[in-house]
């Protein structure tokens, strides 16, 4: 026997502005289930996590929605964590950047790399908003695209013609955050040396550290020359204080993988056997991985590992880069219902169906993974409940009816037995690999191979004719001890199904090298159903939930709409307003909508027509027939939209900060419907 590995994982943490969708489940879920195969093999495996609490897009938001910043990163810390839970992600600790222990690891790094000579400063001329008196990101700029002149394009790209430019290059700029033209003003800044650490990086990241694509993308940026880094931001900044440098910050790449230490030190105060320099000094013998997706490469690669060495720290085991999650073969769009988060998912299905789907198609390459719901459900059905399942609901009834739920003693098959262990080192060397894909298609042909050998036997035949029920009982006792192994091969990706089936087995929580062992003369609890099968309409009713999200954030304005992208205060053209048709309607019915928890159904007079609209109001208006007979205004013109309970005519206008509190808006009394709002 090797010693146990010390291994420390981690996956990039999410930004604490926004909620946790499936995109981002596929990095939570590959990584939890790597972590929870080394635990199966009995390595002390440490598995942390935080919110990524920093920047100026969740200053904004917090102010937009008139709370502070903390008190809106510990609400989605909450909603996170419970995300997370309920997909079975099973964090060592799920901390904050927002931390004690992240401002004391980042400021101490920071000097450690200042005193070293890494750190350089000099003035750097950026847009400034007059009217918020803050530096503008680029993200948080638009204007007019230099090259095509296509309007309303962000500060560094735009999405007409693809063009990259400087913010200063745009025509006619204005802040997103408050419409005002920027000004050029100057500041000090203060930049990490990455270009000190250009020998050791071209080393590191060709010391198997790396996936191969991922090797080859950095080698080009190598090659090319590395730049120092930008790692400060002026106030008004929400973050930590550069130490020595008042009303300047850290800008949130610097403390975010800091993050990960910081999460790890907190947990150490927890878990005495945990020792924080054991695994994080230099000469640590701690395997250290950073699962991430692909568009955070160069943070992980290139300034992590220079910050790590420039302040005598060891540097990670591997980064573990994944692709991209698409939905039916495209980037998940809201409008297709295929955008959709965590929460909607559950609200309809059970985590462990795309816990499955996910390993029946990661591998350990970069490649972006397509989610197509008519597979998935095909997929989950016939591998984990036509084969595995099925095992245990074919053996079980028969050892209880016939031998009362006692397996009774021997191998009714040591070839099968035989080709089962001998498959477990691949499937071991699959999951350590990531080859999760491989992982689960030499299970399910195991799972094959046992349903072959019963279909062959028929106990159900057996059982009819005289004198055969030791036959039926051997052939069910093996039966579910095939059944268990194959259980113990999938626990990392399916931990609930598992400790049904311990359950179910009367045995304790399996371990990876109870595959060798058979349960011989041993009494089962009765069965019940461990997995059923996915219903397509439920994954309907997410799609259509997913879209049903989106219109309920399409009617209630403030502070519940995609933060910061389409800006309300930005500034709009007279011809841009004229454009809308607003007119006063009369609401002639208003109910509920059989399946839909947040709309409300509307039929509108407006003159000439009568109009039906779809509004997400229903949390404040819990009895719609009382909106019957009132006046609002709505917006005529707008593109109908189809969803699953009909086509929306139209949206009404309502003000407030969701939930209980919407306020549709209503005119003056003496207002005839159908009259236009100039
Ligand atoms: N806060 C940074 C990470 C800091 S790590 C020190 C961040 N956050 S994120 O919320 O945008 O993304 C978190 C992780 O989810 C990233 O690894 C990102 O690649 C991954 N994904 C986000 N959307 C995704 C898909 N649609 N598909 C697959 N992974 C996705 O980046
Ligand atoms: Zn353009």
């Amino acid at each position: 026997m090797s010693e146990p590995r010390q291994i420390l994982v981690t996956s990039a943490l999410p930004y604490a502005n926004g909620s946790i969708h499936l995109g981002h489940m596929l990095e939570y879920i590959q990584t939890d289930m790597w972590v929870r195969y080394q635990k199966h093999r009995g390595n002390q495996c440490v598995y942390v996590c935080a919110d990524d609490a920093h920047g100026s897009a969740i200053m904004l938001r917090a102010e937009k929605e008139g709370i502070t910043a903390q008190q809106l990163i510990d609400a989605v810390q909450i909603e996170h964590s419970t995300d997370f839970a309920d997909f079975l992600v099973e964090f060592d600790n799920f901390h904050s950047t927002h931390s004690e222990e992240n401002r004391e690891l980042s400021s101490q790094i920071y000097l450690k790399l200042r005193d070293a000579g890494h750190i350089a400063t000099r003035s750097i001329t950026q847009y400034f908003d007059p009217q918020k008196q803050m530096f503008l990101a680029d993200r948080f700029i638009k204007g007019t695209c230099p090259k095509c002149a296509a309007e309303d394009q962000y500060g560094d790209n735009c999405e007409k013609c693809g063009a990259t430019y400087a913010p200063t290059e745009l025509k006619n700029p204005k802040s997103a955050i408050s419409g005002a033209t920027p000004v050029l003003k100057d500041s000090q800044h203060f930049f990490f040396k990455l270009p000190d650490f250009q020998a050791m990086l071209q080393d590191w990241t060709r010391s198997g550290t790396l996936q191969d694509a991922v090797a080859n993308k950095l080698a080009e940026w190598l090659d090319a020359g590395l730049q120092e880094w930008d790692i400060s931001r002026d106030a008004p900044y929400f973050g930590f204080e550069i130490p020595d440098e008042p009303g300047k910050y850290f800008y949130v790449w610097l403390d975010a993988p800091i993050g990960y230490m910081a999460s790890f030190k907190n947990l150490c105060a927890r878990r005495p056997e945990l020792d924080f320099d054991a695994y994080w000094a230099r000469n640590s013998k701690a395997e250290l991985y950073h699962f991430i997706g692909k568009d955070i490469v160069n943070f992980h690669a290139l300034f992590w590992p220079a910050m790590l060495e420039g302040a005598g720290y060891r540097k990670p085991t591997g980064i573990n880069v994944h692709g991209y999650l698409t939905v039916n073969g495209q980037k998940m769009s809201k409008s297709r219902g295929t955008f959709i988060k965590a929460r909607t998912y559950l609200d309809h299905l059970s985590p462990e169906y795309l816990r499955y789907y996910y390993a029946a198609k990661l591998s350990r390459g970069v490649d972006d993974l397509d989610l197509n719901l008519e597979d998935f459900v095909q997929k989950v059905n016939s591998d984990l409940v036509g084969k595995v399942v099925n095992i245990a609901s074919r053996c079980a009834g028969f050892i209880h009816k016939g031998n009362a739920g006692v397996m009774v003693e021997g191998n009714a098959a040591p070839e099968l037995t035989d080709a089962f262990l001998a498959a477990a080192p691949g499937i071991a060397d699959a999951y350590e690999t990531r080859d999760f894909a491989r992982a689960m298609r030499e299970i399910m042909g195991l799972a094959d191979r046992a349903n072959a050998w019963i279909a062959d036997k028929a106990p159900w035949a057996l059982a009819k004719q005289e004198g055969k029920q030791d036959e039926v009982q051997a052939v069910c006792a093996l039966g579910i001890n095939l059944f268990r192994q194959l259980v113990i091969f999938l626990k990392p990706v399916l931990p609930v199904l598992a400790s049904d089936a311990e359950a179910f087995l009367n045995v304790a929580p399996l371990t990876w090298d109870d595959h060798k062992t058979l349960l011989n003369n041993h009494t089962l609890n009765p069965f019940q159903a461990l997995m059923t099968r996915i219903d397509p309409a439920k994954v309907q009713a997410m799609t259509d939930a997913s879209k049903e999200d989106l219109a309920a954030s399409q009617t209630a304005p403030a502070g519940n709409g995609e933060l910061l992208k389409d800006p309300l205060s930005a500034e709009i053209e007279f011809d841009t307003f004229a454009a809308v048709d607003l007119r006063v309607a009369l609401i002639l019915k208003a109910e509920a909508v059989e399946g839909a928890d947040k709309l409300l159904r509307l039929t509108l007079d407006i003159g000439d027509e009568q109009r039906n609209v779809f509004s997400g109001i229903k949390s404040a208006y819990p009895n719609p027939a009382e909106l019957e007979g009132r006046l609002t205004m709505m917006i005529a013109n707008l593109k109908p939209r189809k969803m699953r309970f009909g086509i929306s005519e139209g949206m009404v206008m309502a003000a407030g900060p969701g939930g209980e509190e919407i306020y549709l808006l209503s005119p003056d009394s003496g207002a005839k419907p159908g009259q236009r709002i100039k």
